[in-house]
C-alpha cells in the first residue's frame, strides 16, 4: 500500500526548513496540517480564587512556550510586575529563547534543563565566526590610523592555551573535563575582555570615536560569550563535575 496523504496534528510550520517539507518532496506525499490541540490558559480569576500570590515565588518552571505566554498574560491581567530577581527554569532551550519575548536574558536568571557538553559546540562555532569579525574590525582600526596591520604572538594567550591543554591531559575521560574546558575557555575570554576594554578606553581618550565604537562591539561580544559559558557551567556542567568528586 502506498501512503499518499499524511495527517499531522500540528499547525503548518512557518519555516521552509521543516522536515515535513522534505518528506513531501522526497516521498511525493501530501501532508495535511491540522492543529487538533488547542491549549487554553487559566484565567486571572482562577488564579485569584485559588489565592495564588505571585509575589511569593522566587522561581518559576516553564514547560512550554504556551506556558510562558499564559504566565505573562495572567501577570499583566493581575497588574503584577515580575521582579528582576525571579529565576526561570525552562525544560528546553526553545522555551528559554522564547522567554526573551518577555524578559531580558541574563545569566543566573534563566536555566535550561538537560544541557550537555554538545550544546557548547554551536556556541564555540558561533564565537569562532565572531572572532573572524573581530580580526576584521582590528583591520579597520589599522586603516583608520593609517598603519599596516601586523600579527604578533601573544605570550599570555599561549600560556592560557597550554594551561587548557594541561587540563585536557589531566581530566580526559572524567566527568570534570567539561567544567575544566569551560574554565579554560573563560580564561581566554577574560583576557580578551581586558585587552579590548583597554583599547576601547584608549581610543576614547584619544578622541577616536570610530575606533572606540569598533572595540566596543568586540568587547560586548566577548562579554556575551563569557556569560554564555557561565550559564552553561551553572546549568549542569559544574554539578556533573561535583557529583564525581
Ligand atoms: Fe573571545
Amino acid at each position: 500500500m502506498k501512503v499518499k496523504t499524511i495527517l499531522v496534528s500540528q499547525p503548518q510550520p512557518k519555516t521552509d526548513s521543516s522536515p515535513y517539507f522534505d518528506l513531501m518532496e522526497k516521498q511525493k506525499v501530501k501532508v495535511d496540517f491540522r492543529s487538533f490541540i488547542h491549549v487554553e490558559g487559566a484565567s486571572s480569576k482562577d488564579v485569584r480564587t485559588q489565592k495564588i500570590d505571585l509575589s511569593k515565588y522566587t522561581a518559576i518552571i516553564f514547560t512550554s512556550r504556551n506556558s510562558v505566554d499564559h504566565f505573562f498574560r495572567i501577570a499583566e491581567e493581575l497588574r503584577f510586575k515580575t521582579s528582576d530577581s525571579l529565576k526561570y527554569f525552562c525544560t528546553s532551550e526553545a522555551v528559554a529563547y522564547y522567554l526573551q519575548k518577555y524578559v531580558v536574558y541574563r545569566k543566573r536568571k534563566i536555566y535550561v534543563g538537560e544541557r550537555h557538553f554538545q550544546d557548547l559546540m554551536p556556541l564555540i562555532k558561533k564565537h569562532k565566526d565572531e572572532t573572524e569579525g573581530h580580526i576584521e574590525r582590528l583591520q579597520q582600526v589599522f586603516e583608520l590610523i593609517g598603519k599596516r596591520a601586523q600579527g604578533k604572538t601573544c605570550d599570555a594567550i599561549e600560556g592560557i592555551i597550554s594551561e587548557g591543554e594541561e587540563i585536557i591531559e589531566n581530566f580526559k575521560g572524567t566527568p570534570a573535563l567539561d567544567a575544566g574546558l569551560i574554565s579554560a575557555a573563560q580564561a581566554v575570554e577574560h583576557y580578551e575582555i581586558t585587552r579590548y576594554g583597554t583599547l576601547k578606553r584608549w581610543a576614547e581618550v584619544l578622541g577616536m570615536s570610530e575606533a572606540a565604537k569598533l572595540f566596543k562591539q568586540t568587547l560586548d561580544e566577548e562579554s556575551m560569550t563569557d556569560e554564555a559559558l557561565t550559564t552553561l557551567a551553572d546549568a549542569s556542567v559544574n554539578e556533573t563535575a561535583l557529583a564525581a568528586v
